[in-house]
């Protein structure tokens, strides 16, 4: 293993490296403007240039490199334990419907991996959500029953391929696992050959949907002008419906490396018990080899302790598969929506052409498939049975998710609040790679020494609505505990909701 703290590029980014794209350097006019090439955005231009539409894709880094780049890549309708709450959250309809929309979703993208021929490590497996506490096995037989009722190829089992017993687990029979950049990269060239367009580096910072058709500013100046506009920025970037009262993020670690001479357990797993554990394996090297991919130890983003959290998940990776030697070590974060169920579809109450895609809560992969399909139906003017269930203007289900709305508000104004009380340390204290909100002259700063000792302060007043930021040493970053933003230590933007960099300031 890597020295502990060191993070790496994310396996996936790493072996499947693509061509760059053009920022764009003029105002242009399109169909669909579609901002953000994750899983959701891509998905949801590739669906509308199928569909005969002239589609841009804008994205402020590079394509698929934002959490769909860092992720675990199962591809799967069983999340976790979410059926046994649908079907009390949602009725037995509601559970039904979430299941066969993620179920299409991946046989969607099974088709398109056949009829493209996208090499893409694509696997069939069973998915297993386990538990190991004797305790939790009710919870467990209950998700299994759901999840049969909702349609899913479910049953309760208390055999694995895991290399340790369990007290129970639900399998899910015939889901899939498989390199999400090479499947992504192959979905972009086929967008570029329908006439899609794709520009990198290319933050957009505003949006004008008052009259129509809309309008889109990029931070370089420029205009997109389109009829229908999807903000695909995982966390929504110009949040008219105040969605962020219903979003909270979480950060989560992630270990890979190849597997010693033990066997591969088979199948994708996951247990919400230990803080997550979520473990896979791929394809590595063309002797056979696979590499196994272990996920968890979530917090939130600017609370935590990264570093200590991947020394557990390591441990843990060690312990269970012998011999395995992890080389890789990343982090990301997805958010969860307060009813567990993802919000696609129109934007706000008003909102007449412009759509978001959010609140993935950890299975955004066939969830970015599904959103594809349901944005590109609702935009050309067809319906999917489960639009009402994903409807982001949802109100329903607004008063059951109250008491999970008042703890992520109660949280958000902790961190609003209780962070200004604070006033750690000072700067002479930091040493190199150490970062700190400091208060000076009635004003918080975000104080970073970097590796030459030079010292830098920025404001630490998170740019999208004031909370204070925190410092990741692990991953050398400000975060924002709030909605989840992120600034690398020269106050860029590295994730939204924000969309402005961290002032400079002065010591
Ligand atoms: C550790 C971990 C493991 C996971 N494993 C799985 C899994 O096994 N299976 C599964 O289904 N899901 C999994 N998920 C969830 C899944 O990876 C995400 O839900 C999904 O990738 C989100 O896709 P997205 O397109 O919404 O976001 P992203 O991939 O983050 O794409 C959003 C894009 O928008 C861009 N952007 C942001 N702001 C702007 C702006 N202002 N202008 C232009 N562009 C902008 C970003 O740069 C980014 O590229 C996992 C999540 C985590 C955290
Ligand atoms: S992300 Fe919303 S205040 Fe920082």
């Amino acid at each position: 293993m890597r020295e502990i703290g060191q993070v790496t590029e994310s396996y996936w980014l790493r072996t499947a490296p693509g061509p760059s794209y053009p920022a764009l350097t003029e105002d242009t006019e399109v169909d669909v403007a579609v901002v953000g090439a994750g899983m959701a955005g891509l998905s949801t231009a590739h669906e509308l240039a199928r569909a005969g539409l002239r589609v841009a894709v804008l994205e402020a880094g590079r394509v698929a490199a934002g959490v769909t780049g860092h992720t675990t890549a199962k591809l799967t309708a069983q999340h976790t334990l979410v059926y046994d709450r649908l079907r009390r959250t949602r009725g037995p309809e509601g559970a039904r419907l979430y299941a066969r929309s993620q179920s299409e979703a991946i046989e969607h993208a099974a088709a398109l991996v056949t009829g493209l021929g996208i090499d893409c490590e694509w696997e069939a497996r069973d998915a297993y959500t386990f538990v190991r506490d004797e305790e939790r096995v009710a919870e467990v037989r209950a998700e299994a029953e759901a999840a049969r009722e909702a349609g899913l190829d479910a049953s309760f089992t208390t055999g694995t391929g895991l290399p340790f017993p369990v007290a129970g687990a639900v399998r899910v029979a015939g889901q899939a696992q498989f390199h999400p950049l090479k499947y992504l990269r192959a979905l972009t060239a086929d967008l570029l050959g329908r006439g899609g367009r794709v520009y990198e580096n290319t933050r957009v910072v505003g949006l004008a949907e008052g009259g129509e058709p809309c309008r889109l500013t990029t931070a370089a100046g420029h205009t997109v002008t389109a009829r229908d506009v999807v903000i695909a920025t995982h966390y929504p970037v110009f949040d008219r419906a105040l969605l962020f009262s219903r979003l909270s993020p979480r950060r989560e670690l992630v270990v890979a490396g190849p597997l010693g001479d033990g066997p591969d357990p088979g199948g994708m797993y996951i247990t919400p018990e230990e803080n997550t554990r979520s473990v896979r394996t791929a394809p590595h090297g063309a002797d056979g080899r696979r590499l196994l991919v272990v996920t968890g130890e979530h917090f939130t983003p600017g609370t935590g302790d990264p570093e200590a959290g991947f020394g557990r998940l390591a441990a843990w990776a060690e312990k269970h598969f012998p011999g395995v030697a992890l080389e890789y070590a990343w982090a990301t974060q997805d958010i969860d929506s307060t009813d567990t169920v993802p919000m696609v579809g129109p934007f706000h109450p008003g909102a007449r052409h412009t759509y978001v895609a959010t609140g993935f809560g950890g299975w955004g992969l066939s969830g970015g498939i599904m959103a594809g399909l349901l944005l590109t139906a609702l935009i050309t003017g067809e319906d999917r049975p489960w639009s009402e269930l994903y409807d982001p203007r949802r109100v329903k289900s607004v008063l059951r998710e109250a008491p999970a709305l008042l703890k992520t508000q109660a949280e958000v104004a902790r961190h609003f609040v209780g962070d200004r009380l604070r006033a750690p340390g000072s700067p002479e204290d930091l040493a190199p790679g150490e970062g700190a909100v400091i208060r000076s002259g009635g004003r918080h700063l975000a104080v970073h020494r970097d590796a030459e000792g030079t010292l830098r302060a920025l404001s630490a007043r998170c740019t999208h609505l004031g909370c204070l930021v925190a410092f990741n040493g692990a991953e050398q970053a400000w975060e924002c505990p709030c909605h989840g933003s992120r600034f690398d230590v020269d106050g860029q933007v590295i994730e939204g909701p924000a969309v402005r960099p961290l002032e400079h300031r002065d010591l």
